[in-house]
């Protein structure tokens, strides 16, 4: 066995680049989507950043955009303070899908890859795509 601990080394090795890309052409079909802030009016924002922190709009926009319905339908209220101090008149339309207005490219990313189908748009009016 001249050697034979080589020659095993490189049959994994060379089993190995064969496998790669099997083993990373996996992760593929399910990459993470990623939601696009490209639009004109977070463009013109100095600094970027959403209605509260990203990982709080991340998790808790949902439930958010609940609260802010309650606050305009039932209450008549329609005044958001944000933790910053901002701010922002509590509208789907006029708020959200202003800085938002890529609703395909946003809102949709991440909806079609988890599943929800938010019926928000059965009334509300999205935003003209490039508007
Ligand atoms: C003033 C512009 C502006 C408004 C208004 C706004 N957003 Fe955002 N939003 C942003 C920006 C900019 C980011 C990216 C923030 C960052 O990267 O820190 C963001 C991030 C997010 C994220 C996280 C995206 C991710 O990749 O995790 C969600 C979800 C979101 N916004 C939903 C909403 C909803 C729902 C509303 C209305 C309740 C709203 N936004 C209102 C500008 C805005
Ligand atoms: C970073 C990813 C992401 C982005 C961007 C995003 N959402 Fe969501 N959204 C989710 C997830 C995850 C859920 C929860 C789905 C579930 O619980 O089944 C959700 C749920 C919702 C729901 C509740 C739907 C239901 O059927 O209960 C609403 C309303 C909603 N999103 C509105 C928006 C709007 C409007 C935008 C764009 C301004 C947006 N979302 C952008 C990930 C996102
Ligand atoms: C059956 C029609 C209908 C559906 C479906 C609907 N809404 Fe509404 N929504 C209304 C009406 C009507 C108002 C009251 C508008 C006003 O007083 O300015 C309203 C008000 C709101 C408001 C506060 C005012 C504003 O300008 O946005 C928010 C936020 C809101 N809805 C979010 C949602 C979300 C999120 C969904 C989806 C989960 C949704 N709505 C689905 C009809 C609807």
């Amino acid at each position: 066995m001249y050697n034979g601990g080589k020659i095993i080394l490189g049959l994994i090795v060379f089993i190995g680049l064969m496998a790669a890309p099997f083993i990373f052409g996996l992760g593929k079909g399910n990459a993470k989507p990623n939601p696009s802030i490209d639009t004109p009016a977070i463009k013109a924002m100095e600094k970027k950043q959403c209605v509260e922190a990203k990982a709080v709009m991340k998790t808790e926009h949902m439930k958010m955009l609940n609260d802010w319905r309650d606050s305009v339908v039932r209450d008549g209220k329609r005044l958001y303070v944000a933790t910053d101090g901002k701010k922002y008149d509590m509208s789907l339309q006029n708020t959200c899908m202003k800085c938002h207005s890529n609703k395909a490219q946003f809102c949709d990313k991440c909806h079609i890859y988890v599943g929800a189908k938010p019926y928000c748009w059965d009334c509300h009016i999205a935003p003209k795509e490039g508007a």
